[in-house]
């Protein structure tokens, strides 16, 4: 790694072969297999662990022998997608996704056990047990820490804490870096690179109640939108049916695993009502029961609905969720005894910056990975637990792809170290209360024309207020991105004139035939927004 201050003197230069934007297990995984080829610079806005994947409860999902088969996950996949999954990236996921976890397992992933073989759980959707679950519902943490642990010690990596990303550097239409702000400083960083991943992980942030830590901000989707690179499926935001109805941002999260393991939602009144709305009750894919959650609250005007984990038992409650158990206990909550407060809330990006299926977007260099990233996998709703695996097979697979970038020429190194890019994008930081405030009541769970047009106005206005800064504050940085992405998803949801998977319109209710396809949006240099659509890929992969 090369450091050097800028010409100007304030902007500090760092020359590396990789430049990896975010450490969930995305980045590091793809740093972890970009290890062996040139120095690494892995850059985070928060601590190296603060990330969605950290906070992960029910698993991942896996088909490993003998009960279970690639093809029956890719069909899992495929229905949940709501007919918006690209086949060729299910392929990909379902048939790649074992050896992965077996090498996750090699690099000393502790996954649960029973009599000595691994313990699969069941969640909403999958047809048999394929969840690989650690300490009983912490297995984001032990994915997290294994990740780090191993990128760790390798001598080419290096990991800028709080720093974050603000913008990409196009140079003649390449990507050759990505200028970010060192937080603690309150100056410029300037990361040039022959290959640069954005792995920032979701958009939780952009909704009053989510899941999500707060670092979900968008700002991949931001800037790559910035950079020109084309977004697609941006209207499918994932609600996640049982966060925990109570005080305090993000909401705690009630793993979907608990109705995997025989827990029952019931309405306000108490009563049972999941089968009224799908055959497979409880277990019906997540944007059916989170929008039946939802309409029981709203028939009896409610801020919640309840779970009910007593059929569970006591003894397997305390072996399987000991960390929900023990987060519900010091709320005051007693799920051994009576039913717990839920309410939907946000929780997943199904959609993001478009990339082929080894993480290439349409700008040479930059490649995007995880959550922000698109590759078609998971359609209009994700499949529980289909996303760790997604960071892990595509992260492994971008670093394959970026191990083969070309080294910058000295001219094109000179052009990025001179660049005339003099700060990041910024925007007053109170918007970071607004556009939640906005998000949840106009481009939620439930859609209305009126509702998405009157966000997208509001939010044009807003980024009015979106200006270069040579020293922005976070805050400032994640407004804009918060803003820009906003801006795009109601866009999308207001192209899109049908309901399909998480994407409800009570003007459009139904599927329709015609909507089998990706939208995609994109900024021309002239700043004008293009969309235009792309057909599924039905295609088999091999
Ligand atoms: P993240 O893990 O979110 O990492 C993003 C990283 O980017 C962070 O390090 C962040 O700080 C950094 N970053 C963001 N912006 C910038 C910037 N401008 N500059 C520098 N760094 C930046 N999925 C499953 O498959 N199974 C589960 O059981 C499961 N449970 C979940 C439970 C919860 C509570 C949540 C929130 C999500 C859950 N998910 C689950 C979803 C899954 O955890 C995430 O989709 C996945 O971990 C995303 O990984 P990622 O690496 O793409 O992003
Ligand atoms: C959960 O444990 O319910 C979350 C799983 C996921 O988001 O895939």
């Amino acid at each position: 790694m090369n450091e050097t201050d800028a010409p100007d003197g304030q902007t500090e230069i760092i020359r590396c072969r990789y430049a990896i934007v975010g450490s969930g297990i995305a980045g590091l995984w793809t740093a972890l297999h970009l290890a062996e080829h040139g120095p690494i610079a892995v850059i985070t806005k928060s601590n190296v662990r603060e990330s969605s994947t950290q906070y992960a409860q029910g698993g991942i999902a896996v088909s490993l022998p003998p009960t279970d088969s690639p093809e029956l996950h890719e069909q899992d996949t495929l229905e949940a997608g709501a007919g918006l999954c690209d086949e060729p990236a299910v392929e990909v996921l379902t048939q790649e996704g074992p050896a992965v976890v077996e090498e996750l397992i090699g690099y000393g992933a502790l996954f649960d056990r029973e009599n000595g073989q691994l313990a699969y759980g069941r969640e909403a959707a999958h047809g048999t047990s394929r969840i690989l679950h650690a300490h009983g519902d912490a297995t984001g943490e032990e994915v997290e820490r294994t990740a780090y642990e191993a990128t760790r010690d390798k001598p080419n990596v290096d990991v800028y804490e709080t720093t974050a990303a603000g913008e990409l550097l196009i140079v003649d239409g390449e990507c050759l870096g990505v200028q970010a702000v060192d937080i603690r400083e309150g100056r410029l960083v300037r990361f040039i690179a022959d290959a640069i991943l954005t792995a920032t992980g979701g958009v939780g942030s952009l909704y009053r109640y989510s899941t999500n830590p707060p670092v979900a901000t968008a700002d991949g989707i931001g800037m790559a939108f910035r950079a020109g690179a084309a977004l697609q499926d941006l209207e499918f935001v994932q609600f996640h049916p049982t966060a925990l109805a109570a005080e305090g941002y993000p909401k705690f999260l009630i793993s979907e695993a608990v109705r995997g393991e025989g827990a029952r939602l019931l309405n306000p009144e108490g009563q049972q009502f999941m089968d009224r709305y799908d055959r497979r009750a409880e277990l019906a894919p997540r944007d059916i029961v989170a929008r039946a959650v939802y309409a029981e609250m709203m028939s009896a005007a409610s801020d919640h609905a309840y779970l009910d984990f007593t059929p569970i038992g006591t003894a397997r409650m305390q072996r399987r969720f000991p960390g929900i158990l023990e987060e519900l206990h010091q709320r005051g909550f007693q799920p051994e005894r009576e039913p717990v407060p839920i309410t939907p809330v946000a929780h997943y990006m199904m959609g993001g910056i478009a990339t082929d299926l080894h993480g290439h977007t349409n700008i040479a260099r930059l490649f995007a990975c995880g959550e922000c990233a698109c590759y078609g996998v998971h359609g209009a709703n994700r499949l529980a637990s289909n996303s760790l695996l997604d960071g892990l097979v595509f992260g492994k697979r971008s670093a394959v792809a970026m191990a083969e970038m070309g080294l910058l020429s000295a001219d094109a190194q000179r052009r990025a170290a001179g660049h005339n890019q003099v700060g990041v994008y910024a925007a007053p930081a109170e918007l970071k209360q607004l556009i939640p405030d906005l998000m949840w009541e106009r481009v939620g769970i439930i859609r209305t024309d009126d509702d998405l047009a009157q966000a997208r106005r509001q939010l044009a206005q807003w980024a009015e207020q979106v200006e270069l800064a040579s020293q922005p504050t976070l805050a400032e940085l994640e407004a804009a991105n918060m803003c820009q992405a906003a801006m795009l998803m109601a866009t999308a949801a207001l192209h899109r004139t049908e309901s399909r998977g998480a994407h409800y319109r009570t003007d459009f209710p139904d599927i329709s035939k015609q909507w089998r396809k990706h939208v995609i949006l994109r900024r021309r240099p002239s700043g004008e927004l293009i969309i235009s659509d792309r057909p599924v890929d039905t295609a088999a992969a091999s």
